[in-house]
């Protein structure tokens, strides 16, 4: 099979160096061009980027020139996709641009996830969600479309919540600990967050609140019916470097025992077979203190959600259990290519 190009929309960055190692060697996919800031264009991506390990730079990467977002559509490429991970003021302009010009964008990027017409998607849960690329060329007159994923702690939270929906979900609560590599390279200084926990990401409670009732919302064939639940939820960034865990307490509209609750966990499959999909996209962790990032977060090559501590909660009705996954791996660049893989796998692409 021919590979096809890609681009990254903020290649540099924190998740546009997760694109970078995780489409370096990708059967299906091959880079073609990466795209920085104006401090970084023109620059070879080695020299570029903040790379964490060294050891880790794919070579076909390395010596690619850092392009610049004027450079995008100004001259016919062969670039079939651009993925991005451009922070999101840049993103709202760059990815329509790319749309409009003929690119699939599989964006990381919180700007468009919410508009009516932009499927927010993971593959496990929604991919009857693709419909709604027709009616976005179809009202915006584009050749190229956009597809987002959700945000890092949404991702982890609402894999683990889609099994449970069969229970009858009234109301979620959700305590998050959230790794630094989920704030950018340069987001929390390291003097803010040594030794300490900051119970604030901006507008991130706002996305946990929101996202998963599109996500597991149902598709009529001109929009989405929003879940019907509601989800309140405290954002914490804690001194881990990669690996968000989610502490949670589900309330259903009957009871539900720890037994059932494990069962619909460990049954949870899915017919979504591509380079990067999970065999299991959620892994019940039966000891009493796991999940842990260190121990859990590459779990599936990082796209598996870990699952543990399962026990009923105070109130009536209520279940708790803690979830954990890779932020940049299943929570941004990872879901992001898994995307692109089922599209094009569907022939969107
Ligand atoms: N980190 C996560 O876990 C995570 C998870 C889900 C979603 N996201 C989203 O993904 C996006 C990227 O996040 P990140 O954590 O990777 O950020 P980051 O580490 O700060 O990287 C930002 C990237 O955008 C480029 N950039 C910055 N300003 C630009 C400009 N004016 N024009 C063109 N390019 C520009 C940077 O290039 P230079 O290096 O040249 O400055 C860099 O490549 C954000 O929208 C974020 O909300 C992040």
């Amino acid at each position: 099979m021919r590979k096809l190009k890609v681009g990254v929309l903020g290649a540099t960055g924190s998740v546009g160096q997760r694109f970078v190692q995780l489409l370096a060697g990708h059967p299906w996919f091959e880079l073609g061009a990466l795209f920085a800031s104006e401090r970084s264009v023109g620059k070879n991506y080695r020299e570029a980027s903040k790379w964490f390990l060294p050891s880790e730079m794919p070579e076909e990467a390395a010596e690619m020139v850092v392009k610049s977002m004027n450079d995008i559509g100004t001259s016919k490429d062969d670039i079939a996709i651009m993925f991005s991970a451009l922070p999101g003021a840049i993103a709202k302009e760059v990815e329509k641009r790319c749309a409009q010009a003929g690119y699939a964008v599989a964006s990381n990027v919180s700007v468009h996830r919410m508009e009516k017409d932009v499927p927010l998607l993971i593959p496990e849960i929604n991919t009857d969600h693709f419909g709604l690329i027709d009616v976005q060329r179809s009202n915006r007159g584009w050749d190229g479309f956009i597809v987002t994923n959700p945000n890092c702690s949404t991702i982890v939270m609402t894999l683990s919540l889609k099994p449970l929906m069969s229970f009858g979900i009234e109301a979620v609560r959700v305590a998050t600990m959230q790794a630094v590599s989920g704030a950018g390279y340069a987001g929390v200084s390291s003097m803010a967050i040594l030794d300490n926990v900051i119970p604030y990401i901006g507008s991130e409670e706002d996305k946990m609140e929101s996202e998963p009732l599109k996500i597991l919302g149902t598709f009529d064939g001109f929009e989405i019916r929003n879940a019907d639940f509601t989800v309140c939820a405290s954002c914490h960034r804690v001194p881990i470097t990669d690996g968000h865990t989610e502490a949670l307490w589900v309330k259903f509209k009957g009871n539900v025992s720890e037994e059932e609750l494990k069962d619909a966990f460990k049954s949870f499959t899915t017919n979504i077979r591509t380079p990067s999909s999970p065999e299991k996209p959620i892994i019940v962790r039966e000891e009493p203190d796991r999940p842990q990032p260190k121990l859990d977060r590459d779990a599936g090559g990082g796209m598996s959600v870990s699952v543990g501590r399962v026990r009923r909660g105070q109130i009536e009705n209520e279940m708790k259990y803690i979830v954990q996954g890779h932020n940049t791996v299943r929570g941004a660049a990872g879901a992001s290519i898994l995307n692109a893989e089922v599209l094009m796998e569907r022939g969107y692409i």
